[in-house]
């Protein structure tokens, strides 16, 4: 078990805690027999700090005496519970049911993370944005103009992979998110500032009310009312083509 694994364990108070540091205890002593057989399971680079534990520590329902093992409780694989439920006895909680889930949690952590060991980072199964590719089409992320930290693959400098309190897993409104990187954009010339004494309302000035999107209904006016977060095929990641000159802002200001 790492140092930090072993500190975090004692650092947890409470019945749940003293259970599962007991499992971990018993599995201690069960450990080699299961790596006997199943050593390629933490062969990898990352290995989850829990299997360090103990394999009994989640696989607390299995008599793994004989083979076929036999399943001695409700849950598949002798786990000690269902996924969301097993994980979440010593993550914490908070992460995961944010506001906004995502929907791939309904599919199991394991859709994204490998329990035992992985070569990735926080036990991938795949690196980002390969993995997000799995479930959400690849051409929505690739075209003519395509922006930056997508093309980088940095999905999750945007979106929180487990949840969020803001639409599309943002951890902030929508210009929040894009003036982390592009604060210059208030300083320079530009259809936000500079063009009225006010400029556009982007949401991350104190309103009462956020203005509503005039082009996407049920959205707040941001950044995104004007700019893809991804992909265009307008420059400047523009969602509107701007050879239509004033008729992009006619879109919206009709006259
Ligand atoms: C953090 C909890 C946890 C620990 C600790 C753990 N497992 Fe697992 N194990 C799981 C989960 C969850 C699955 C089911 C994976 C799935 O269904 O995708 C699983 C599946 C398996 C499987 C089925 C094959 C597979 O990869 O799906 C084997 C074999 C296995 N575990 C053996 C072990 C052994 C041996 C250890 C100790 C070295 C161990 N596990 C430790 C959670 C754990
Ligand atoms: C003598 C070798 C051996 C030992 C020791 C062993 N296993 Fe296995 N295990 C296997 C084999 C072979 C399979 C695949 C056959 C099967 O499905 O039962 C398997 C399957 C599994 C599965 C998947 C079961 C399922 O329902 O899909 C889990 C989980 C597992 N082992 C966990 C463990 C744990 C935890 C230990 C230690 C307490 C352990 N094994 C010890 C050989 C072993
Ligand atoms: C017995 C307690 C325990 C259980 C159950 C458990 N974990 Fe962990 N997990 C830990 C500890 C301890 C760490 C290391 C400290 C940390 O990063 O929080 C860790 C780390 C991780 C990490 C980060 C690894 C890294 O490299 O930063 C991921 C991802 C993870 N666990 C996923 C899961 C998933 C998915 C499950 C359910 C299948 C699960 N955990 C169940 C204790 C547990
Ligand atoms: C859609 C894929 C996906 C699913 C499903 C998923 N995760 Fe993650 N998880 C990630 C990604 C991606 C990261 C890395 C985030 C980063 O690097 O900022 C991560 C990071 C983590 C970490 C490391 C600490 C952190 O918050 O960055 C833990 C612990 C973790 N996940 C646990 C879980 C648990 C428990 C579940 C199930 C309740 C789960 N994950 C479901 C994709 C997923
Ligand atoms: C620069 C920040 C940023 C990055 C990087 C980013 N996104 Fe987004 N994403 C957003 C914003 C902002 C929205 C919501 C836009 C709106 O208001 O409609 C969004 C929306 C989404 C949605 C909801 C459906 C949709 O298209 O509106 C999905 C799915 C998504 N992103 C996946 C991804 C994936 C996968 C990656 C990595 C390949 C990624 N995003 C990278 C900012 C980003
Ligand atoms: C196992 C499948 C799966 C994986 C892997 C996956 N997603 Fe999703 N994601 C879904 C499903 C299903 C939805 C809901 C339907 C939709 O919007 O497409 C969703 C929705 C989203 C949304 C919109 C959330 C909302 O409610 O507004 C975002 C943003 C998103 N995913 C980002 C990501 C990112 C980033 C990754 C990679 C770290 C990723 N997803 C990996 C299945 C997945
Ligand atoms: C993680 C940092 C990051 C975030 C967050 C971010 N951007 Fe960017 N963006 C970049 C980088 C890097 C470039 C390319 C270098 C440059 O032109 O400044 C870029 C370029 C752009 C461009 C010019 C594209 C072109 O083809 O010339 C636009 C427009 C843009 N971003 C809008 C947004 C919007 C809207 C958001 C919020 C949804 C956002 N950005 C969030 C990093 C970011
Ligand atoms: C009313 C529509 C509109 C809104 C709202 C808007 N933009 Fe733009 N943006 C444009 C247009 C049009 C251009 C191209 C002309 C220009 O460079 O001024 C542009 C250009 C850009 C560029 C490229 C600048 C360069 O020098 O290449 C970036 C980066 C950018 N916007 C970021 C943002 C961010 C961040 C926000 C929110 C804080 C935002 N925009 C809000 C219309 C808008
Ligand atoms: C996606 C829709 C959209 C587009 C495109 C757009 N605007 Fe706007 N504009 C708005 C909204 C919404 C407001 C705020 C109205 C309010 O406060 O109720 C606004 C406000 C303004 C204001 C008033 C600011 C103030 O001082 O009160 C000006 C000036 C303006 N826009 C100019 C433009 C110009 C020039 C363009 C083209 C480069 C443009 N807009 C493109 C939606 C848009």
């Amino acid at each position: 078990m790492g140092m930090d694994a072993k500190r975090w364990l004692s650092a947890v108070a409470g019945a749940a805690a003293s259970l599962l540091l007991s499992a971990a205890n018993s599995a201690l002593a069960a450990e080699p027999d299961c790596t006997r057989c199943h050593s390629a399971l933490s062969k990898h680079k990352v290995v989850h700090a829990a299997v360090q534990a103990g394999c009994t520590t989640c696989h607390a329902a299995l008599d793994a005496s004989a083979i076929p093992h036999k399943v001695t409780g409700k849950v598949a694989k002798g786990l000690a519970a269902e996924q969301g439920e097993l994980c979440l006895t010593c993550h914490d909680k908070e992460k995961f049911t944010k506001k906004v889930v995502h929907a791939a949690l309904g599919m199991g952590c394991t859709a994204c993370h490998d329990p035992h060991s992985s070569p990735n980072e926080k036990l991938l199964s795949k690196r980002v944005p390969d993995l997000c590719s799995d479930c959400h089409a690849k051409d929505d992320f690739t075209g003519k103009v395509v922006h930056a930290p997508v093309s980088g693959g940095m999905c999750v400098a945007c979106h929180d992979p487990h949840s969020a309190d803001r639409a599309a897993l943002l951890a902030g409104p929508v210009s929040v998110v894009c003036l982390e990187c592009h604060a210059d954009i208030k300083k320079r010339p530009h259809v936000v500032s500079g063009f009225s004494a006010r400029g556009h309302p982007i949401g991350d000035e104190a309103r009462a009310r956020p203005v509503a999107d005039p082009l996407r209904a049920g959205k707040d006016f941001s950044c995104a009312s004007c700019h893809e977060p991804h992909r265009s095929s307008f420059p400047k990641l523009l969602r509107i083509d701007p050879k239509a000159g004033m008729g992009l802002c006619q879109k919206c200001h009709p006259k």
